[in-house]
């Protein structure tokens, strides 16, 4: 067999003679080639020959991030020769529909939005790293949380709350205060506001809730008059508002704001005592906000002022840094409050219950792409880890539920392996498959128990070990204490800023279409938060003041 061949070889022509006739031809037409300077609308290499051109392993999967052709392709590898100029018939004739890199290039751009965040739509986001400053490992057997000195990568996203993904960073709104760790027991996400509490404490209320405050569905303008209308049934929302209607409704930037968790987590030692916990964010370069004129003045200049100031002091090396504190409460003391520390619309007063330090988070590197970084990332209350648990606070437990679901629509179901959501530890589990997954994955044993998969359960992680009880019921809570908090508030305001918070309770409640009845009801709860305040209220309203 071996032998024929060799006898067929010596039968053909050789072409060695052709090769040195061909030779300074074609050493000719390279030097021509490169004697053009490289350009974007020159002919480029060929693909074949470039050495600028990685090397192809036809074994290995190309990483999701490669876009690192010396040349123009098409989104499946092939040289794309001419990227100026649509393929027509003769010079001016009709485009070819086999023109497959123009239709691509058209599809890909058609399809470049994503559904938008429901809320927090507009934000900007930045890269650092948190340290543990104290010992916290007596309340939580977190790792990360485990030593002082002990650093974690993190990822923030701070944002508006109502408006749409391209609305001004000036608007009066709470602001979103989301952190991802990316710790070695998987992702715990933080994700907070800058104002300590919150509107509603039932989440069966939060759709309605952001429907009142989004956008008319008939005039597509957001109106005092069913904001008003809808808060006028819920006066739980008093406290929240003394943070909405006053200077923090409007932080200078990113930079100047506080952070809270807001809703109230278990910490969980590693002998499984439970403590009830709120945490905090304090910037180290303090509290600023922008007051109306200021807004007006700066949003009429930018309307992305926030998200410039934060990417131009990273990049100039001035990282905005907050210090981490937390309140505890021993979980079987949460019955000795005029409170009840579940509900979001409290805070824990700091004179009885002090923050105590845990570490700084400093923001040091600038996202690379804001589609990857900032649109596809999904922050979620329900992503925790060992030594932090839920409480029963029912805001955060319908919040358990919400936002990895509407992440699953937002970004499909495999959002949790795009790069900024992935865990950074290693993980093991079956679920696979679904739209978009990228995960290469050679196993054959996609089912558990088995005998041929070694992967064990994990350690038992403590869980609070409370004994849960009581039948079926949907109520509100006994102790509502609406208006305390927030009337001590009012009175912590200097005369100037108690006034700035009053015109803006005025302005909301003048709009044409908030009627006498809402006047009434409004001034009725905030005169019970502080006599004072409902006068001055009522007066400025032309309104009697209704206890
Ligand atoms: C039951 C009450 C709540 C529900 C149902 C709810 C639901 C949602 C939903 C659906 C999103 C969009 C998530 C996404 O598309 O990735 C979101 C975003 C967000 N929510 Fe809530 N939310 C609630 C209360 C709160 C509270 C109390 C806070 C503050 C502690 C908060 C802070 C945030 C933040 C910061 C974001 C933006 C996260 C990011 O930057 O991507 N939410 N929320």
């Amino acid at each position: 067999m071996g032998r024929r061949i060799e006898s067929e070889q010596s039968t053909k022509p050789s072409l060695v003679p052709y090769f040195f006739f061909l030779l300074p031809l074609l050493v000719l037409i390279a030097n021509h080639h490169c004697s053009f300077p490289p350009s974007n609308t020159t002919p480029g290499p060929n693909p074949r020959r470039d050495p600028g051109r990685p090397a192809m392993d036809p074994y290995r999967h190309r990483p999701s991030s490669g876009n690192n052709s010396s040349f123009w392709t098409t989104n499946s590898g092939a040289p794309v020769w001419n990227n100026n100029s649509a393929l027509t018939v003769g010079q001016r004739g009709p485009i070819l529909l086999e023109d497959y890199h123009l239709i691509e290039k058209l599809a890909q751009f058609d399809r470049e939005r994503i559904p938008e965040r429901v809320v927090h739509a507009r934000g900007a986001s930045a890269k650092g790293f948190f340290e543990v400053t104290h010992d916290v490992s007596h309340l939580t057997c977190a790792d990360f949380l485990r030593a002082p000195g002990v650093q974690t990568p993190v990822i923030v996203r701070f944002s508006t709350v109502v408006h749409e993904r391209g609305s001004p960073e000036t608007l009066r709104d709470p602001r979103g205060f989301a952190v991802k760790f990316y710790t070695r027991e998987g992702n715990f996400d933080l994700v907070g506001n800058n104002m300590p509490v919150f509107f509603i404490r039932d989440g069966m209320k939060f759709p309605d809730m952001v429907h009142a405050f989004k956008p008319n569905p008939k005039t597509n303008l957001q109106e005092n008059w069913r904001i008003v209308d809808f808060f006028s049934h819920h006066p739980e929302s008093m406290h929240m508002f003394t943070f909405l209607f006053d200077d923090v409704g409007i932080p200078l930037n990113y930079r100047h704001m506080e952070g809270f968790g807001v809703n109230t987590y278990t910490l969980i030692s590693r002998d499984g005592k439970p403590h009830l916990v709120k945490f905090h964010w304090k910037p180290t370069c303090g509290v600023k906000c922008l007051l109306d004129d200021e807004a007006v003045t700066v949003g009429g200049t930018c309307h992305s002022h926030a998200t410039k100031d934060l990417y131009d002091s990273i990049a100039a090396g001035n990282f905005p840094e907050w210090k981490l504190y937390i309140q505890t409460i021993d979980a079987d003391h949460e019955d000795k409050f005029d409170f009840d520390p579940l509900d979001v619309t409290k805070t824990w007063p700091e004179d009885i219950i002090p923050l105590q330090p845990v570490g700084r988070m400093v923001l040091n590197k600038n996202i690379d792409n804001f589609f990857a970084e900032n649109e596809q990332i999904a922050f979620c209350p329900a992503i925790i880890v060992p030594g932090i648990h839920y409480s029963d606070d029912k805001l955060l437990q319908t919040r358990i539920f919400s936002y990895a679901d509407t992440q699953r629509h937002r970004l499909g179901p495999n959002y949790l392996m795009l790069p900024v959501n992935a865990p950074k530890c290693a993980h093991h589990n079956n679920h696979h498959d679904g739209f978009m997954n990228f995960m290469h994955r050679d196993e054959e044993v996609n089912y558990f128990p088995s005998r041929f998969d070694p992967a064990r359960h994990a350690e038992k992680v403590p869980i609070p070990p409370r004994v849960l009880t009581g039948c079926r019921e949907k109520c509100i809570i006994h102790k509502e204490n609406n208006f305390k908090q927030a009337g001590e508030r009012y009175r912590s305001f200097d005369p100037a800023r108690q006034d700035r918070f009053i015109q803006r309770v005025v302005d909301a409640l003048s709009d044409p279409r908030v009627t006498h009845e809402h006047r009434s009801i409004w001034i009725s709860y905030w005169s019970q938060c502080d006599a004072s305040l409902g006068q001055k209220l009522a007066s400025r309203l032309n309104l009697k003041p209704n206890m």
